[in-house]
């Protein structure tokens, strides 16, 4: 499994306890920055991983930002991207079981690092369901096309 990850300046910190506990797991991951505590933009992050994930060079993406929101809101334009915030280990199954979601977003500032850690771990083990769900999640694709 290849993961992208990215936040801005104000979800940074969480971002690199994310990496090294999935590094830990052995699992493949590539940081798209942004690399430094200097202020930043969170479209530009939510971008760079939406589009790794959208054109499948990457299985999943993990955003952070300072709520989780805008990332997602940012990820969420491009075409392809179910994006979801997740505080809690329940939305992170069912965003995945449910929704078909291909990147997950927190917010520092909302979470700690244990309860995330949780949280991405539930988002990468859990899988889609199909079934009845798969016709709702093509409506959202058709909605993408108009
Ligand atoms: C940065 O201050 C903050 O606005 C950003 O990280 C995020 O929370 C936006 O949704």
């Amino acid at each position: 499994m290849k993961i992208a990850l990215g936040s801005d300046h104000a979800g940074l910190s969480l971002k690199i306890i994310i990496m090294k506990h999935l590094e830990e797991k052995g699992i493949e991951i590539k940081d798209f920055g942004t690399y430094t505590s200097d202020s930043c933009d969170y479209p530009d992050y939510a971008y760079k991983v939406a589009k790794e994930v959208a054109e499948k060079n990457f299985d999943l993406g993990v955003l952070v930002c300072g709520t989780g929101i805008g990332i997602s809101i940012a990820a969420n334009k491009v075409k392809g991207i179910r994006a979801a915030v997740c505080s809690d280990t329940f939305s992170a199954h069912a965003c995945r079981e449910h929704n078909n979601a291909n990147i997950i977003a927190l917010g520092e500032r909302i979470v700690g690092p244990g309860l995330a850690l949780d949280i991405v771990d539930t988002f990468l083990n859990a899988s889609f369901e199909g079934g009845r769900h798969e016709k709702r999640v093509n409506k959202i694709m058709e909605i993408e096309s108009k």
